[in-house]
């Protein structure tokens, strides 16, 4: 676990598409890069490396001119909409200099989610990001949880968490911990699935008798449960509840969520988190019919996430002393977790082995001249 930082070569979910107002510049830290992005008045959604190529002065505290130009709030050298120096104030005289563009980040809006790809461009090529159709459905409500969390851990810490349901008691004690949950058995599923390898929890039980908070939200008393949790790419976690009466699964009498986990990694030791609720259109709780399931699933989750939270950071301050003899237990509930560590820390290793030597910096002759 300490060998690992973070992949670079990934989509990961930045924001979802109502966070990015045209016009508007926002900057973020992603895999250690500096980033400013904004939505243009056409509507792209574009991100460049934060450091003005003059003296690195950031760009997300700069300004979009009216004719849609980024100017630095420091020399004033101005950037079109695809990186390019188009003015450079001190010297308007002479042609820009062939240096003077903004490194471009790749970025992709899809499903109300807007996603970037921090490492190496040539490599999304022919890379599409994970669909999020829950977003977008219209036989769904889909709420994002209001909080964006940013926490100070490795964001692998966090996956592991989210494939985990072994820890709801006694993490989770008192909203979802369910200490029932555990004696679920657990089936392990992998597979491969547009590029990226995920893996994948699956418990199915039936005749459960579902703890009172679960009743309220989907009603039956006793029914059949199947419950996933899916390291989709290291940008997503999947995780869909369905139920049913007994034998029911896959009728009109099926409810459940699904939750999209959407996370990415600041550095090494600290991430950012957002979460998307969703379950049908027209469902609601139990004994309280003046609100959607999502918003009751909602109005309780903050809760459990700052309970996460709480033990994420704990955590990642214990990672950080050298193990000196120390060893970590697996447990029969944990293969999810080492085989995602394990996938994580082999894309890690392939793509720093991709890498190119550093260059030497050159100064740019025609700028000083
Ligand atoms: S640092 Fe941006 S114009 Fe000089
Ligand atoms: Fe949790």
């Amino acid at each position: 676990m300490s060998e690992f930082e973070y992949v670079r070569n990934c989509w990961y979910p930045i924001g979802f598409s109502e966070e990015f107002e045209t016009s508007k510049l926002k900057g973020l830290k992603i895999a250690d890069k500096p980033v400013v992005v904004w939505r243009t008045e056409e509507g792209e959604v574009v991100a460049f490396d934060d450091r003005c190529c003059h003296k690195r002065f950031p760009l997300s505290e700069s300004k979009l001119l009216d004719n849609g130009n980024l100017e630095c709030a420091y020399h004033g050298l101005q950037y079109d909409s695809s990186g390019q120096c188009v003015e450079i104030p001190s010297q308007a005289d002479r042609p820009i200099p062939k240096q003077a563009h903004l490194r471009n980040i790749p970025v992709c809006e899809q499903d109300r989610i807007v996603w970037m790809w921090p490492g190496d461009p040539s490599a999304c090529e022919g890379i599409a990001p994970p669909r999020t159709q829950e977003a977008v459905d219209e036989n769904l409500t889909a709420m994002p949880l209001p909080q964006v969390v940013h926490s100070p851990s490795n964001y692998l810490l966090l996956i592991e968490n989210l494939l985990d349901i072994s820890h709801f008691y006694p993490l989770h004690d008192g909203n979802i911990g369910d200490r029932a949950n555990s004696d679920i058995p657990v089936q392990l599923e992998e597979g491969e699935q547009d590029g990226f390898k995920y893996v994948r929890t699956i418990r199915e039980v039936e005749n459960y008798k579902q703890p009172p908070y679960f009743r309220e939200w989907f009603h039956y008393e006793v029914i059949d449960r199947v419950h996933t949790h899916t390291m989709v790419t290291p940008g997503l976690t999947r995780v869909v509840m369905n139920v049913a009466p007994p034998g029911q699964l896959g009728t009109d009498m099926e409810r459940g969520y699904t939750l999209l986990h959407l996370h990415y990694p600041v550095d090494k030791s600290n991430l950012v988190w957002r979460i998307l609720i969703s379950s049908r259109k027209g469902h609601t709780p139990l004994n309280d019919t003046s609100r959607s399931t999502t918003q009751a699933i909602a109005d309780m989750f903050h809760a459990v996430v700052a309970e996460d939270e709480w033990a994420l950071e704990r955590q990642q301050k214990m990672m950080e002393y050298p193990d000196e003899g120390y060893s970590e237990l697996f447990l029969g509930s944990d293969a999810a977790l080492r085989r995602a560590r394990q996938i994580m820390l082999s894309m890690q290793r392939a793509e720093r082995q991709a890498e190119p030597a550093p260059r030497r910096v050159r100064v740019a002759q025609e700028t000083i001249a």
